[in-house]
């Protein structure tokens, strides 16, 4: 599945039209990268960008985190929900600390046996914070895979997330993980939407599967009953 033209494609869109300017794209510190990766496992970016400000002021790095009372964690994660990402992310400040002197490791596979961190997360942190070349596979990639590519199974089986990150790491770059992995979750989220995507401006237009035979609404196919 390797072909260099769909990560130049998704890093040229990237460089034009993707997102440039949110608090956790000004900086490769692998803490606040961590952090917001977390944030937004389970909620949108608008609503993660206050708490992710306020969470740093008061906890600027892991070594104050792992420090702090669960109770001032979990105080600062209010309102955000899903509140076992606040007791994994506790925990996973104070492995980091203890196991790895405070330093994220930059292998993806280290990453993951740490508390609250899946594969995709993992290489999230990874790319972004050490430009190590993982792939991602989140629910917005799954999206435009299963369309780019019209995948038809349901992207939630086994078989069909094993088959799509083994298209996600083959179609890995060279060269710009970072703005392609941006770039990828990018295009999820603001072109290749649930149900209104922009096919018009989409710089995988012309190799998408379901736009070519009038599927791009009925992929990615929904969890069977
Ligand atoms: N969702 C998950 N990770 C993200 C990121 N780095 N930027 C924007 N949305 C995201």
């Amino acid at each position: 599945f390797a072909d260099p033209s769909f990560s130049a494609a998704v890093i040229a869109w990237q460089k034009q039209h993707g997102r440039h300017a949110l608090p956790w794209q000004q900086t490769r510190d692998a803490y606040r990268v961590w952090l917001s990766e977390i944030m937004l496992q389970q909620t949108q970016v608008a609503a993660v960008i206050p708490y992710y400000q306020k969470f740093l002021s008061s906890f600027p790095d892991v070594h104050a985190l792992a420090a702090a009372p669960s109770e001032a964690v979990m105080a600062h994660w209010s309102g955000l929900g899903y509140y076992t990402r606040a007791r994994n992310l506790h925990r996973c400040a104070q492995r980091v600390v203890a196991e790895y002197g405070g330093v994220f490791p930059h292998d993806p596979e280290l990453l993951q046996d740490l508390p609250g961190i899946g594969r995709s997360t993992a290489a999230a942190i990874a790319a972004f914070s050490y430009g190590v070349q993982a792939a991602i596979l989140d629910g917005n990639v799954k999206r435009v895979f299963a369309r780019v590519f019209g995948i038809e199974g349901y992207p939630g089986s086994k078989p069909i997330e094993d088959a799509m990150w083994q298209r996600a790491v083959a179609l890995l770059p060279e060269q710009g993980v970072e703005s392609y992995t941006q770039g990828l979750m990018d295009l999820g989220a603001t072109l290749c939407t649930r149900s209104s995507p922009s096919c018009q401006t989409c710089p995988l237009a012309r190799r998408c599967v379901a736009l070519a035979t009038d599927r791009v609404g009925e992929l990615p196919v929904r969890k069977p009953k």
